[in-house]
């Protein structure tokens, strides 16, 4: 729990945030049908909940303005919610919260992939976090398996151009056992990492 911990108290202080958000293909004017969300503790709402172990911020005062905690790393909303609000969307729900039904019913206004304590490189946090490649898994599950369930083929890839995917990591990579790890050199390697995923995923 302290390696954990550690990244998370840092992920408040050192604030290094990559935030890619695109809708190809919408216009300005054109609702965004969606909001999917990856990354850290600076946009989690609640993934780490369901993983087993104690690596949830289910407890006060996490989450004291909701009036009960929900698995943010903060008192109240993340920027991912302000975003959500701001589209007129509803808070995209933790992914692993969703049961079968649940996310047939709600996947069509996003969904949270996010993982407190995880980053862009599969070894960081990877006992403790959904890794930024299995949050990319969940997504492309959430293509095959459950989007066709409701919309044609068509319809999922028209769905998918419009929505808005923000992600928010980097920063727990920058922490190995604890200790800083950063530099010049580091961070072009992670955002080299960083686009090998963003070009598998696109
Ligand atoms: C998890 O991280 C450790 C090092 O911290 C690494 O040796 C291992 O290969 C990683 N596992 C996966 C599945 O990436
Ligand atoms: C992690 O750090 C602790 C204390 O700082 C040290 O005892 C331990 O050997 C380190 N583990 C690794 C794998 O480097």
């Amino acid at each position: 729990m302290s390696t954990n911990n550690n990244h998370l108290n840092h992920s408040l202080i050192l604030i290094v945030l990559l935030l890619i958000a695109f809708a190809t293909k919408s216009e300005q004017s054109k609702q965004i049908p969606a909001l999917y969300v990856f990354g850290d503790s600076l946009v989690d709402s609640g993934n780490n909940h369901y993983l087993p172990g104690e690596y949830s911020q289910n407890f006060f005062p996490y989450g004291i303005d909701f009036g009960t905690p929900t698995g943010r790393c903060t008192n109240g909303k993340t920027v991912a919610d302000f975003l959500a609000i701001y589209l007129g969307l509803p808070f995209a729900p933790a992914y692993l919260g969703l049961s079968r039904s649940k996310r047939n019913r709600i996947v069509t206004t996003g969904i949270n992939y996010a993982s407190a304590g995880s980053g862009i490189l599969p070894d960081t946090s990877n006992k403790t976090s959904v890794i930024m490649d299995e949050q990319i898994n969940g997504f492309e599950r959430t293509i095959k398996e459950i989007l066709p369930k409701g919309l044609s083929k068509e319809a999922v890839e028209k769905h998918v151009s419009e929505s808005l995917f923000l992600v928010s990591s980097g920063v727990n990579d920058h922490f190995k056992n604890g200790t800083f790890r950063g530099s010049r050199k580091f961070a072009s390697y992670l955002i080299k990492e960083f686009k090998i995923r963003l070009l598998d995923f696109a």
